[in-house]
This record gives C-alpha cells, structure tokens and sequence, in this order.
C-alpha cells in the first residue's frame, strides 16, 4: 500500500491507523465510494475511487473541503494565513491564549475555513467540539509556538495532497447520512464511520439508538455493497447493537490499543469491528496486526524517548 495520505484536519475519531484494514476488505467496484460520516475525509483520501461522494452533518468539515475544491482554499493561501496567525499567536498576550481566543470568537461568527484549519490545528490534542450552541468548543493546545515553520510546511503539504486529489469527481454534501444512503446503486460502496453507540458525543455527534436503527434500516435495504465501521467490545463491556443489528452481517475484528495519558491505567484496548454485506477472504481478527505486547513496548519505549528528552531539557 502506498504512504497514507493524512489529511490537514484533525478529530478524535480519525481513522488513519484503520485505514489499511478498510483498504483489504474493499472488494473491486466501478462506482461510486460513498462516505456519509466523512469527518476528516482520511478514508476516502486513501482508497483510490475515482468518483466521491461525501457527506456530513457537520457544516464545517464540508465547507473546509468545498473550498479546497473551489480554489477558495490553496496551498499558498494557507501558508500565508499560518504564518501570519502563527507570528501574532506567537506575540499575543496570556502566552497565545488571547490570540486563540480571538480566532475563535472571529470564528464563532463567521465560520472560515481557514479559523477552522488554525483551530483543529491549536486546539487540545487535535480535536474537534463544538458547544450546544454549534459553538467551537476546545481548549487551546497552550503552545504559543504552535506554528512553527517545520508545522506550517507539514499542513501545507498536507493541504497540497489533498487538492491534488479533489477534482470535480468529488462531491462534498452536508447532509444527514438518511438523506445520502438511499441514492447508493448497486455498483457503487458505502462506507459508514457513524459516531459510536454508547461513546462519547458533542453537538454534531450525537447518537441515538434511533440513529442506529435507521442506519441499519438504510444499510439493510440498500442494494450498494457496505462497510460499517464499529467498536465490537472493550475491556468492560460489548456493544449492544452488535446483536441487535448488526450480527445478521458479516464482521471482521480488530484489537486497538490506544492510549491516553501517561498512567498505566489509561492503557486500554478496544476491539474495533467493520461489518459488510459482502463475501471477503480477509483474515477474521487481527489482520496484519502486531501483537499486543509489542504495542505495549512500542508506547513504552516512546515514553521513555520523551522522558529523558525532557530530562535533558531541563538540565541544560
Ligand atoms: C467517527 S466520525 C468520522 C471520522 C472519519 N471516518 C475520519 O476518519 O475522520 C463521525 C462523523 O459523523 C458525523 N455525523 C454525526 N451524526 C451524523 C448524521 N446524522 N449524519 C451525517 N453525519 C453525522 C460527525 O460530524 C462526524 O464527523
């Protein structure tokens, strides 16, 4: 597989480390990869299809990329505007907070893509909420040097692969996943990442138990193949909708490590799921996965490398 395309937003339910996964299940089709829960559009951007359609509920993540379509938003564009906010977050009061501040007020207003690039990308640990008012909603990164040229260049780049790839094959829509599968054909795949049942949620992902049955009701009826993607279990409980829904599908899994402060207990494993309605000869569990104790290895390793990093750091 190539090097995975990383996409210039960020969210906390990006799929870049499941991507060569969806990659091997995806079975040879002439038409359409449909995607109504695009977020960042990471799946997408790796899969190769020539025609796109994508879709989500958030206006934002929309607007962001119909703007790259449309030459609104281009490489040079970015980096003069990153610079320039980078330079002013860099000098502002409260060690860039008040800067922060400002582009999100300004954003709150008017919704620029590119106040929405600068927020997902000084934002706290690359995420993305918005209040009930549909408001941005996360805490600076409190790194006033957040811009720095090397970062600046890294978007950029990022900005540049993705324009590279949208033509006008690609279709962006905002629209809730209802008004989107139903249009599907039979040669065409529709790839399904909804906000996971029983997890965490904010303004533009929320998700009900009705949401999940009217995704099962869609995928159920359409005559489009499907990839649905879904946690299976973790370490203290199943989810419900696997039997309830989704068992009369096929379903391969998946263990994901993931990590989340430096406390042995933050360390936790779910097991992620992707159910189709297709036959594939892909592996069970744990396609191409290392085992969980070299994971475990991996991120311990890593703590130390950043550790005695600071070590060093503060006895210079
Ligand atoms: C788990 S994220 C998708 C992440 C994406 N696959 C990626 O890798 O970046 C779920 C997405 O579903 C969107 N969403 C939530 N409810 C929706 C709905 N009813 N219709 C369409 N999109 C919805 C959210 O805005 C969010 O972007």
């Amino acid at each position: 597989m190539h090097r995975i395309i990383v996409p210039p937003i960020k969210s906390q339910g990006i799929k870049t480390k499941l991507v060569p996964w969806i990659c091997a299940l995806i079975p040879q089709n002439e038409g359409y990869w449909i995607e109504p829960f695009m977020g960042t559009g990471v799946v997408a951007f790796n899969v190769g299809f020539k025609n796109n359609i994508l879709s989500d509920i958030n206006p934002h993540v929309v607007h962001f990329y119909n703007s790259i379509k449309n030459k609104e938003i281009t490489p040079s564009i970015v980096r003069e505007y990153l610079e320039r906010e980078g330079k002013l977050l860099s000098k502002s009061a409260e060690n860039g907070y008040a800067h922060y501040k400002y582009i999100r007020d300004r954003f709150n207003k008017h919704f620029s893509p590119l106040d929405f690039l600068f927020l997902s990308r000084a934002g706290f640990n690359g995420m993305i909420r918005f209040n009930n008012k549909g408001r941005w909603n996360i805490p600076f990164c409190k790194k006033p040097d957040r811009f720095s040229k090397a970062y600046i260049t890294k978007i950029v780049n990022q900005v540049a692969k993705v324009s590279s790839l949208i033509n006008s094959n690609w279709h962006f829509h905002n629209k809730d996943f209802r008004d989107i599968i139903h249009s599907a054909k039979a040669n065409d795949i529709i790839y399904c990442d909804p906000p996971y049942h029983g997890r965490y949620v904010d303004y533009y992902n929320g998700w009900t138990d009705d949401d999940e049955s009217d995704l099962f009701k869609a995928l159920k009826n359409t005559k489009a193949k499907f990839i649905l993607s879904t946690w299976h279990h973790n370490d203290y409980r199943d989810n419900v909708m696997i039997k309830k829904y989704w068992d009369e599908f096929n379903i391969v899994t998946r263990d994901y490590f993931y990590h989340s402060g430096g406390k042995i207990e933050n360390r936790n494993s779910v097991v992620e799921a992707l159910v189709f309605n297709f036959e594939s000869k892909i592996k069970k569990h744990n396609y191409e996965l290392i085992p969980k104790e070299e994971q475990l290895r991996l991120f311990e390793a890593r703590e130390k490398y950043i550790s005695d990093r600071l070590r060093e750091a503060v006895n210079v």
